[in-house]
């Protein structure tokens, strides 16, 4: 048997790479079973090199766009890359709500607007098929509050409550080129993160959101989880992850009338980093990936260019 390579791509973050490749070492020592954790290492890439890693954790690529050709080339040559780098590349948030309907998963009325400003090297001429937005039209259909966040965002930046249209003008104003998108505004009682491995398990973390983000994982920890929110939580968790082909994911969810909604399931390097998910959460994921990374390294599953949305919408 030959040695079977797993890499781990990561950026600032200090606790998870590590203890993953840690926990994966150390199952691999105590069953002899040739395979070994550790990080990728990257120079220049060459059209014609080979790839070492057998499967690669991606952490990063979303900030490091040179990485993601690195994947992309991997997963070429026949490496499991999680998550997929070329759909990573290819979704957003808005397309993904489409998605989600697809799946049966319920989600809040959203709609995506035109850029603020004009991106770099477009001007005026640039936007002959634009029309103007019918904002009395926008406002009718989400009513107020709206959140107002990036389609192509993530970790918190960029996102505004709007309590009137005021406030939705004065956040809109600040929005630059980013291509954002109009949400009405879940009042929810309860609201989950959940972690989702491999397309098949799920971890549910009572999350409190309106905390300072030092606390929202605690704040809430040992909420009970009501049964029947459980199983569907997890049921939209799967078919979420399931549509879009992620095999590591967040979904959160934020339940009003006793339905969860989900609010943002595009977290493709999801936050593992101790001192924000707490001890319990860290070693479920610790675990869990260490699981789908051996699991992928002993049985490479064939290469897909996305999830079932395409069957799920009935293209496929
Ligand atoms: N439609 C919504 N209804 C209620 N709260 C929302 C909604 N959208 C976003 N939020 C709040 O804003 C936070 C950040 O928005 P989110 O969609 O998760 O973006 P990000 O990818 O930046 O985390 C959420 O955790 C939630 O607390
Ligand atoms: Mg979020």
């Amino acid at each position: 048997m030959t040695l079977k390579r797993i890499g781990i791509l990561f950026g600032m973050e200090d606790t998870f790479p590590w203890a993953l490749m840690n926990e994966i070492n150390s199952r691999a020592a105590k069953s002899g079973e040739e395979i070994e954790a550790g990080p990728v290492k990257i120079g220049h890439i060459a059209q014609e090199q080979s790839y070492p890693e057998a499967v690669i954790l991606d952490r990063i690529s979303h900030e490091v766009l040179f990485y993601r050709t690195y994947l992309k080339c991997a997963a070429a040559r026949g490496t499991q890359v999680i998550n997929n780098p070329f759909w990573w590349s290819a979704d957003d948030k808005f397309f993904d709500n489409i998605v989600a309907q697809a799946a049966g998963v319920a989600v809040p009325k959203t709609v995506l607007l035109p850029h603020k400003q004009h991106p770099p090297n477009t001007k005026e001429t640039s936007f002959r098929n634009l029309q103007f937005v019918d904002w009395d039209g926008v406002f009718a259909y989400l009513g107020f509050p709206i959140f107002l966040k990036p389609a192509y965002g993530g970790g918190w930046k960029d996102v505004y409550k709007c309590d009137d249209r005021e406030g939705f003008f004065s956040a809109y104003d600040q929005t630059r080129d980013l291509a954002m998108m109009a949400q009405e505004a879940i009042d929810f009682t309860d609201y989950y993160r959940c972690y989702v491995v491999g397309r098949e398990k799920v971890h549910i973390m009572p999350y409190d959101p309106k905390q300072p983000h030092a606390l929202r994982y605690e704040a809430a920890a040992g909420t009970p989880v009501p049964e029947a929110m459980a199983a569907r939580l997890t049921r939209d968790s799967l078919a979420l992850c399931e549509a879009l082909g992620y095999d590591l994911n967040t979904c959160e969810f934020a339940v009003r009338d006793g339905v969860p909604y989900a609010i943002d399931f595009m977290n493709c390097a999801p936050d593992a980093d101790v001192h924000s998910v707490g001890a319990a959460n860290f070693d479920w994921i610790i675990g869990a990936m260490a699981d789908l990374l051996m699991e992928r390294a002993r049985h490479p599953r064939p290469f897909e260019a996305t999830g079932t949305w395409p069957r799920q919408l009935g293209l496929a």
